[in-house]
């Protein structure tokens, strides 16, 4: 049987060998997936061991996705761009590593939220790992403007000088949280791990255009800080980062198996948990 895992630290509470184990029940796929708790300082060993029994491909969670881009011998564009890696595939010639989570955001929100990101102003807050692996394909996606804010500037400057060979037309700026005042946006991504504390990015009001989406990388049960405030601050549509770990999944799925599995009823059947607490 083809084996995965999904390895990090910690890992208890993963949701990835519940998801795929789902994907294949649906798609006929024969495979196994586990969870692979790795020491901090023993990731590449953990790694080459589970490729030596027989596995065939992995995702990688914190804090090891830095670890993982090393690893691999090939990056996909958006995972070179990343500079983060979130799954990898063993073959013969190799280790290919890829990012999937820019991708699995992206067709959450298109897909599952019927948001439009071309043509739209679209602001990302945060410059770190959970940014650098969206902005290729939110960039991708055309919007008219993105720019990414975080508390400590001059990261989002490095990101932004980064990214703008790969903007195209979009006007792809940085920016402190202050200086976003004044300015509105169609789409407003947390990327911070500001939820992760219970905290909430100190952004100005007003930040939100009539018929805006926020939406918070973050999930858990309820609303997280951000997703609060947002509501009040007129939000017109609010979501959590459930379908985007769900979305991220079906991305390595496809990139492993060949076949895109239908995320509808496992994204379902993970709220009907969460809600349940
Ligand atoms: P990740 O890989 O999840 O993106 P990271 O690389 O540690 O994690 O980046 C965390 C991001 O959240 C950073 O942009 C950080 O801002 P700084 O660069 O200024 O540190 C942001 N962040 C964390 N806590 C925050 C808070 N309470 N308010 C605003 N931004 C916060």
């Amino acid at each position: 049987m083809d084996r995965y895992a999904v390895i990090g630290n910690p890992i208890a509470h993963s949701k990835s060998p519940q998801i795929h184990a789902a994907f294949a029940r649906q798609t006929g796929q024969t495979l196994s997936y586990e969870a692979l708790l790795a020491p901090l300082d023993g990731f590449v060993s953990a790694v080459e061991d589970f490729r030596a029994e027989g596995g065939r491909g992995m995702n990688v969670t914190v804090p090891f996705k830095l670890e993982a881009f090393t690893l691999s011998t090939r990056h996909t564009p958006r995972a070179e761009l990343a500079g983060a890696v979130n799954t990898l595939a063993f073959g013969d010639d190799g280790i290919l590593g890829d990012n999937t989570d820019g991708a699995g955001l992206v067709r959450d929100l298109i897909v599952n939220l019927g948001c439009t990101l071309g043509g739209r102003r679209v602001l990302v807050l945060g410059a770190g790992g959970a940014t650098r692996g969206a902005l290729l394909p939110l960039l991708d996606c055309r919007p008219a403007t993105l720019v990414v804010a975080n508390r400590s500037p001059a990261k989002a400057d490095e990101l932004v000088a980064l990214f703008t060979p790969h903007a195209g037309r979009a006007a792809l700026a940085a920016s402190s949280f202050d200086a976003l005042a004044g300015h509105r946006f169609d789409v407003v991504i947390n990327a911070t791990s500001a939820s992760l504390s219970g905290a909430l990015p100190p952004l100005p009001s007003g930040l939100y255009a009539p018929g805006a989406v926020a939406y918070d990388m973050m999930y858990g049960r309820g609303d997280t800080p951000f997703m609060a405030a947002a509501r009040t601050q007129g939000a017109a549509r609010v979501a959590d980062g459930l379908g985007m770990l769900v979305e991220q999944a079906a991305e390595s799925f496809t990139l492993w198996r060949g076949v895109r599995p239908d995320t509808a009823a496992v994204l379902a059947e993970l709220r009907r948990q969460l809600d349940a607490g």
